[in-house]
């Protein structure tokens, strides 16, 4: 694999870019700080020269509204600017940081409304993180819009390869860029008191003017040149680190290959040999001088600290690393609930964004609400309710479109682990069916001819199975859970003959919903179509009476879905429900109640042994934070074995009545949380608006191992707070445990607010000094914040 590394690059006057280069190696040098741009590799790049010469883009909301505005890169290499006609807000900005993806095409919504068809070279979307709206373009060629796909897709790939020491900074040097407002690379008090205010830090006017003195070496009262970097150096100094380095680097002041091999062991904990020490070196010591020596100096220890192998989470569980042939039972599987919605579920939008958004986060169930359309089209929104509605076709397209890879427009120069990667394991649409026969008829040739050989149609092999298949033998299919006239037998049958369009059934969970919005809503009994029953393979949904009778009675196939507060009942005697589900699958959604699409805790049902725990993907909160966390190991694939022990029927696990057995394996796990860097501002307009950060760290799992500790919060340093404040948390079922590390600004008056968190199953924390990356209430990644942490998690 190529390392990422980053140069400063010149595209032509004045611009200055980090760009991804593996024969250039990055220090930071006087020149940098002082923007003086150095050589590079893409002088020539016309893409980014053609954005940052910038050019007129049609912008399109809807049929009347399609406007040209002019777009333009800025010359910090990651804001884009772009006129805009509001009479207050004449000009706007974006950062490339905020923007998840470029599609090429028409392929957004407002794209294939109001454009024609023969246009689709000429058009393309920017996505962002978040809730903010999509941007809608169309450039005046096809060559034109080329250029802007390209050039963003450059520019989003060079800020994903930066690595988080790269990142921070990066950032640091962006402010530094912000504050330098006349642009003569000198730095005035005024612009350093800025620079620091900007970058969360309050220092006091006396502290400020002492550390620009000590710094104005040439007493020009402005800093310049290698002043500027050494006050760069004395901001980015890490104390913590330094006595870490101190204390292992032994070899006149430097780190040799033997010293980290004892870091690596004593501390890390990690059972590794000298040649990875010497491949550590090799991989981050950017000092070419001390690379050669073998040795490893302060900054290439800081640099390995904040690389992969040196962040919390196990390196080894980013890829896929599970056993993938067990039946698909085995598995929780990453699943939304009211997937088109955006927002809430009274008046707010659905969309098929919704669906491309949840399965490109790794989700493998989505959920289709169908109701009849006019013109003969199903539609797909939440009934009875003012949503708005889309096109189950559209939304079938979008599934074939999205639910194996992220976007079909090729990219360009870029390494193939810096792209999002969505799962190849197997999608479940689950349906809520509440169509007549017609449009069933009409769902049924939608899946069959949009969908094609994906579409799972009958069961693998030649006979009757009596087990699920593994999602590796379901690599790349689509299966369909709802409602099914007959037995799956009967597909080995050769003369099935099953009256069609007559049986009567009942749809279960739509019944449900309505049965809480509609107060005591009569049994609606709905007629199934034999065309939409027969494409329904491994889920089928049937109703659950009780433990004995699906234990008599239901199928492996036959799967039954839970309203939370049943499902929270039925846990609370979770051998019997570990039990079910060791052959069969079961759903859980949330109560029809939370018109506000908020969640309920996915963990205990979890620990109940259930697989397709449904969540409101579309709202971020704490919940959604513990089913990132959840499926974050395992390549994010959507799906995560379960432990042994709610596999095989010989255990008698309970999660709420824990008696010994083979799943408590006791640990006591210590938490040094260190310090945080460069915590964002909450509110970056108003001046008091430095934050008072403290650390909550959780545990989630079993009843017994519930349990939270927070640091005191410290005041009006967002920038390096430093805490050194120790944890222990006895931990009973390590397998079922997630640790959450959140970040909050202290506030006496009210609640505290949110400022970022990390959430992570305990068995995929790697021991020793380590760094967290942390995540915005959406779960997005938060560039250049961090927590430092030192962990032990130790036998008991
Ligand atoms: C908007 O920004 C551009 C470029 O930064 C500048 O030339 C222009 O004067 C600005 N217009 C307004 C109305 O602020
Ligand atoms: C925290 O520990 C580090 C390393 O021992 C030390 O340098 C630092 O002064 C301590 N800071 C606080 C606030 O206790
Ligand atoms: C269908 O075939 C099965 C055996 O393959 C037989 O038991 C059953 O009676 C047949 N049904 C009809 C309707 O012919
Ligand atoms: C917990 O499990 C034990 C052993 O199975 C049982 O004797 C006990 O009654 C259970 N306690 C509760 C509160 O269910």
């Amino acid at each position: 694999m190529l390392s990422c590394s980053v140069v400063l690059v010149e595209i032509h006057f004045h611009l200055c870019l980090w760009y991804v280069a593996d024969t250039h190696r990055y220090a930071i040098s006087p020149d940098l700080v002082g923007f003086v741009c150095v050589t590079s590799a893409l002088e020539t790049d016309a893409d980014l020269q053609y954005l940052v010469t910038g050019g007129k883009l049609t912008k399109v909301k809807s049929n009347s509204w399609k406007k040209k505005r002019f777009f333009q890169l800025q010359d910090d290499g990651e804001t884009i600017w772009h006129e805009s006609q509001k009479a207050l807000k004449r000009n706007n900005t974006f950062s490339i940081n905020d923007v998840e993806s470029v599609r090429r095409g028409r392929q957004s919504e407002v794209l294939q409304k109001f454009t024609d068809s023969s246009m689709e070279d000429l058009c393309f979307s920017i996505i962002f993180k978040g809730k903010r709206n999509t941007l809608d373009l169309v450039a005046s060629s096809p060559e034109d819009a080329k250029h802007w796909v390209t050039g963003l897709e450059k520019l989003i790939a060079s800020m994903q390869n930066l690595n988080t020491q790269q990142k921070s900074e990066h950032w640091i040097i962006s402010r530094m860029r912000r504050a330098d407002k006349n642009r003569d690379n000198v730095m005035t008090l005024k612009e350093v008191k800025h620079f620091l205010h900007d970058i969360n830090i309050e220092v006091n006017d006396m502290y400020a003017a002492k550390l620009f003195e000590a710094c104005d070496i040439s007493k020009s009262g402005a800093l310049e040149g290698e002043e500027i970097k050494h006050f760069y150096e004395l901001l980015t100094a890490r104390e913590e680190i330094e006595v870490i380095y101190g204390k292992y680097a032994l070899t006149a002041g430097q780190m040799s290959a033997s010293n980290l091999l004892d870091f690596l062991q004593k501390e890390q904990r990690e059972a590794v040999s000298l040649d990875y020490a010497l491949m550590l070196i090799e991989k981050y010591e950017p000092d070419s001088a001390a690379k050669q020596k073998k040795q490893m100096s302060r900054d290439g220890f800081l640099r390995y600290l904040t690389s992969a192998e040196g962040t919390v989470f196990n390196p080894a569980h980013k890829e896929v690393y599970q056993d993938m042939r067990q039946p698909l039972n085995n598995y929780f599987i990453s699943s939304s609930h009211n997937t088109y919605l955006m927002e809430d579920q009274l008046k707010g939008p659905s969309s098929t964004e919704a669906y491309i958004r949840a399965l490109t986060k790794g989700c493998r169930c989505v959920e289709l609400d169908c109701w009849d359309g006019p013109n003969g089209e199903p539609l797909i929104y939440h009934g009875h309710t003012l949503t708005s509605k889309v096109l189950f076709k559209d939304v079938i397209k979008a599934i074939r479109d999205y639910a194996f890879r992220v976007s079909p427009s090729e990219v360009i120069h870029v390494h193939s682990s810096c792209l999002h990667q969505t799962s190849e394991y197997p999608v479940i649409l689950s349906l809520e069916n509440h169509c007549s026969v017609e449009q069933q008829k009409v769902m049924a040739k939608h899946m069959t001819s949009i969908l094609g050989t994906a579409l799972l149609t009958r069961p693998l092999g030649k006979k009757m199975p009596t087990t699920f298949p593994g999602p590796e033998e379901l690599k790349g299919r689509i299966l369909v859970k709802g409602k099914r006239l007959n037995k799956l037998d009967v597909v080995f049958e050769d003369n099935s003959s099953v009256d069609v369009d007559s049986v009567s059934e009942e749809d279960e969970s739509a019944e449900a919903k309505e049965g809480e919005q509609k107060a005591k809503a009569k049994k609606s009994k709905i007629k199934l179509a034999k065309e939409l029953s027969d494409l329904v393979v491994y889920c089928k949904s049937v109703h659950f009476n009780s433990f004995e009778h699906s234990k008599e009675k239901q199928a492996f196939y036959e799967m039954a879905s839970f309203k939370e507060s049943k499902a929270k009942q039925l846990a609370e005697h979770s051998a019997e429900f570990v039990h079910h589900n060791i052959d069969k699958l079961s759903r859980i959604y949330p109560a029809g109640s939370r018109t506000d699409s908020s969640n309920y805790n996915p963990v205990q049902m979890w620990n109940s042994g259930c697989q397709i725990v449904a969540l409101n993907f579309q709202t971020p909160c704490k919940q959604m934070d513990l089913n990132q966390g959840r499926f974050l190991p395992n390549g994010k694939c959507g799906y995560i074995l379960k432990p042994h022990f709610m596999r095989i029927p010989d255990f008698n696990f309970d999660a709420c009545n824990l008696t010994s057995g083979r799943w408590l394996r006791k640990k006591n796990l210590h938490i040094m949380v260190i310090s945080a860097q460069q915590l964002p501002k909450l509110n970056k307009d108003k001046v008091s608006s430095i934050v008072d950060p403290f650390v909550r760290v959780e545990i989630h799992g079993v009843t017994a191992d519930k349990s939270s500790a927070q640091t005191a919060h410290i005041n009006n340093n967002g920038f390096n707070p430093m805490w050194n404040k120790t944890f222990v948390f006895a931990i009973n079922v390590p397998e079922l445990a997630i640790v959450r590390f959140v970040v909050e600004d202290y506030d006496p008056a009210s609640a505290n607010d949110f400022i970022g968190q990390y959430t992570l199953p305990f068995t995929s924390i790697q021991n020793g000094y380590r760094h967290i990356p942390l995540l915005t209430k959406c779960g997005n990644v938060i560039p250049s914040a961090g927590l430092f942490v030192h962990i032990m998690a130790l036998d008991d």
